[in-house]
């Protein structure tokens, strides 16, 4: 039995995972949840789960849940909150194995917290990698502890991995179906709407990581956290626009054999992966080869999507840089969510954002946090500005 910790149990990846759970509950006990505003679900899964511990972030809804759980006879289940509540959770002495799948960098330091614990690390979470990840892979090395990644192209390579050793290995593809703009000429990027940009084509996901397959930069992301997962340069890592999303990613070796992974496009199934990593178990997830009738491939178009350009950049740059870029990204995205920007200036906002910011490596998760927390405001400033001269300009 594998006692499992869910950090963003609310969230699209918490939930596949539950559902991954709810299938083989012979193998897996929930010991401890955490989400973040959404009470009702929280609460619903505290009654489904019975967790040792649930978390939920802010301190008023954690005493709601906690009057609610006393009502419902489940008064055992202790509730927390906060930072410190998503660290209790990631580090419960009875869980071996944590699911970091909170969205951006406010899972950081639960998901830093696991891995300096000793617990196995299934990561959702881009953003840490991103902002953090040499951290995060220096402390699970020093434990011994595999990382194993629930993103589903990573999940791919590391599949992939599986067939040679990394001295043999050539290149990484990492595949992009390339969003809903993908054919929209970039004279029309001024006029996306939200609704247009969360109609993602291959998968259902969160808001954020919508948007960034939106603008690219999730697959700019991807390049940095491959870089990190996989300890491997940037140089190594190409990017191959695929729209039909059938192979998650793609190993080419050293003698010019070249490994793809493809399957449904059904994330349960790179958790359920990394879950029973390094066993396979028989699921009813099946890709039917037989009605494969098109794999299409083209190069990602970097001027339209500036923002893989500036990932990349990021990535050689290192450090301050990658935390820059990912919380420029959060500020951005957050702002053309709510309305306040359109959509083709979220590329330059974050380029200036990153350029502003600091070079040099980050030597601890504070020094990440301060950097973290400097990009946003000079971020947030940037959009203030943008907003003020559209005003002036009117
Ligand atoms: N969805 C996918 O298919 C997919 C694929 C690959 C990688 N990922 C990565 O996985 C992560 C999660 O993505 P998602 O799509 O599942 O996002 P999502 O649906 O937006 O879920 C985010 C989760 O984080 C929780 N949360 C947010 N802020 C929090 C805080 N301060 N404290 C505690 N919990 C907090 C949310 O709680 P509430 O809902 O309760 O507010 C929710 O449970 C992201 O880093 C994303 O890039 C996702």
């Amino acid at each position: 039995m594998k006692r499992i910790s869910i950090l963003g149990s609310t969230g699209s990846i918490g939930l596949s995972t539950l559902s991954v759970a709810e299938s083989f509950p012979e193998r897996f006990q929930v010991i401890a949840l955490a989400a973040g505003k959404n009470l009702e679900t929280a609460f619903e899964q505290a009654r489904r789960w019975k967790p040792r511990v649930i978390s939920i972030a802010a301190e008023a809804h954690a005493e709601t849940l906690s009057d609610r759980l006393k009502q419902a006879g489940l008064s055992e289940i202790e509730v927390v909150y906060g930072t410190a509540g998503t660290i209790r959770v990631a580090t419960h002495p009875e869980a071996d194995f944590v699911v970091s799948a909170i969205v951006g960098v406010g899972g950081l330091e639960a998901t830093y917290a696991a891995v300096k614990a000793g617990k196995t690390l299934g990561i959702a979470n881009k953003e840490c990698l991103v902002a953090a990840g040499e951290l995060i892979t220096a402390e699970a090395r020093k434990h011994g502890k595999p990382l194993l990644p629930i993103d589903s192209e990573h999940n791919a390579v590391h599949q992939c991995l599986r067939g040679g050793r990394m001295n043999e290995v050539e290149r990484v593809w990492l595949t992009a179906s390339g969003g809903p703009f993908l054919d929209t000429p970039s004279s029309q990027f001024h006029l996306i709407t939200v609704a247009q940009a969360l109609n993602h084509p291959t998968w259902k996901m969160g808001k954020r990581i919508t948007i960034d397959s939106a603008t690219l930069m999730n697959k700019g992301f991807e390049v940095i956290e491959a870089c990190r997962l996989f300890e491997l340069p940037p140089a190594s890592i190409s990017v191959l626009v695929h729209p039909q999303s059938t192979i998650h990613s793609m190993v080419e070796f050293v003698d010019g054999s070249i490994l793809a992974q493809f399957s449904l496009t059904d994330m349960r199934l790179p958790i359920l992966y990394a879950l029973t990593y390094p066993e396979r178990i028989q699921s009813d997830m099946r890709f039917h080869v037989n009605d494969l009738r098109h794999l299409d491939f083209r190069p990602p178009d970097m001027d339209k999507f500036p923002c893989l350009r500036l990932a990349y950049e990021a990535a050689e740059a290192g450090g301050a840089k990658t935390v820059a870029l990912n919380a420029a990204d959060e500020v951005a995205v957050a702002a053309f969510l709510e309305g306040s920007i359109h959509f083709d200036e979220i590329p330059g906002i974050i380029e200036d954002a990153v350029r502003a910011s600091n070079t040099g490596a980050l030597q601890s998760i504070a020094e990440v946090l301060e950097a973290d927390a400097e990009a946003r405001r000079y971020t947030r400033k940037r959009i203030s500005k943008t907003l003020e001269s559209r005003t002036t300009s009117v």
